[in-house]
This record gives structure tokens, C-alpha cells and sequence, in this order.
């Protein structure tokens, strides 16, 4: 039987403190441990290697595979607690952690892609405008926004699933979904409910 998740005093998502609590405690249940495979093969089959930032990064094991790849990669994450994990983890690359909020934090260059993983649905549905409004301004035309995108219906989160047509309202005003497949090694809390997707910046 699993045992009961440990009593926290955050609960408000918007707050670092609600992320740092939780990594402190080593309650992380959408930290995939890992690079997921979607990832490794859009590396792959990337002509040339992309400047990228990966917003609200956690862990950050995509940075250290994206460096070691040859990208110009960035990871950033408001919570003190998991830039440090993260620094940690990315061993020489970890300057490349930053801390900082999405939505103020200015890249050093211009971007090629962001990746997103287990960013949006962190975040409460109300901040969904302004999330995809960040992104679009990042990225040029021609930039790529791809990851992992969870539907679900349930109104309690983090996580927050989205709908398809949810997700589909919200970037057509910026992007057009040029990947779209399911994912083969989903960790348990999003199996068999996200995407990898793929989304081109107008
Ligand atoms: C569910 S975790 C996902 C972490 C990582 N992407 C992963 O897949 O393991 C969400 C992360 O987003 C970070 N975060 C939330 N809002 C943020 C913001 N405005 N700016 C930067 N990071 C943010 C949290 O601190 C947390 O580490």
C-alpha cells in the first residue's frame, strides 16, 4: 500500500515556497527521473543543435542531456530548493540553473525552443493565457514550444490537466501543433493522459 504524502503548509502553486516544501520533503511525484525518450529522439532529429530554455525546470536532467548534446540550453526554476537539486544534478553545467520567474526572466540569447514538462500543469488554469503569452513572446517565428502536454478533467491540482480543444484555444493565437504522439514512458501520474506535441511558432 502506498504510504500517505506528508502534511504541507503550502498550498497556494503561485508561491516558490509550495514547490520548496515539497522538494524538501522528497514529495516530487512528476519528477520523471530522468530524459524522456520523445526528447531524446526530437534531439536526434534535430538538423542543428537549438538554443533552449526549459521554464520551471525542477530537477533539470534535460539541461546536463542538452549540453552534452551540443545546446545552448538554459533551465530556470523560481523555487531555491530545486535550483539546488537541480544544480547538483547538472554537475558542470550547473550554472545554467538559474533561478528565476518565467515570466520575468530574460534569455541571454534568442530562443530556438522551450521545452515544457510538467510546467503548465503546474500551474492554476487562470494563469494559462498569460503562461502561452510568455511563451509566443520568447519564442521568434519559426521557434519551437514541445513536450509533454496533460489532459485530464479533473478540477483538483497541481496537477491540472487541460482539454484538447482547451489546449488548441489557447496557443492558436500563436502557435501552430506541427507533433502531436503518445508517449511510450509516462511515469505513473500521467500515463495513458499526455502528449508529446510539438508547436511552431506563427
Ligand atoms: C511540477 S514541477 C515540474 C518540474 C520539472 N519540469 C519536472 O518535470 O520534473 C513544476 C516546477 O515549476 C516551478 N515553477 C512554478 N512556477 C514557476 C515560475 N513562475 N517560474 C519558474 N519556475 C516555476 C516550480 O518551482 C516547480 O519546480
Amino acid at each position: 500500500m502506498a504510504a500517505d504524502p506528508p502534511s504541507f503548509a503550502s498550498r497556494d502553486p503561485l508561491s516558490p515556497q509550495f514547490w520548496d516544501e515539497r522538494f524538501a520533503k522528497s514529495f516530487t511525484p512528476w519528477d520523471r527521473g530522468g530524459v524522456p525518450q520523445a526528447l531524446r529522439d526530437f534531439v536526434v532529429a534535430s538538423p542543428r543543435p537549438l538554443s533552449t530554455l526549459i521554464p520551471g525546470c525542477g530537477s533539470a536532467y534535460e539541461l546536463v542531456y542538452l549540453c552534452n548534446a551540443g545546446w545552448d540550453a538554459w533551465a530556470i526554476d523560481f523555487a531555491p530548493q530545486a535550483v539546488a537539486r537541480g544544480r547538483t544534478l547538472a554537475g558542470q553545467w550547473g550554472e545554467r540553473v538559474v533561478e528565476a520567474d518565467f515570466f520575468a526572466w530574460q534569455p541571454p540569447h534568442a530562443l530556438d525552443f522551450i521545452y515544457e514538462c510538467a510546467f503548465l500543469c503546474a500551474l492554476p488554469p487562470a494563469l494559462r493565457p498569460q503562461v502561452a503569452a510568455r511563451w509566443a513572446q520568447l519564442l521568434p517565428p519559426g521557434g519551437r514550444l514541445g513536450g509533454f502536454f496533460f489532459f485530464d478533467q479533473t478540477v483538483k491540482g497541481p496537477p491540472f490537466g487541460i482539454d484538447r480543444n482547451g489546449l488548441q484555444t489557447l496557443l492558436a493565437p500563436y502557435f501552430d501543433c506541427v507533433e502531436d504522439a503518445p508517449v511510450g514512458d509516462s511515469i505513473p501520474i500521467f500515463v495513458g493522459k499526455e502528449r508529446w506535441m510539438v508547436w511552431q511558432r506563427r
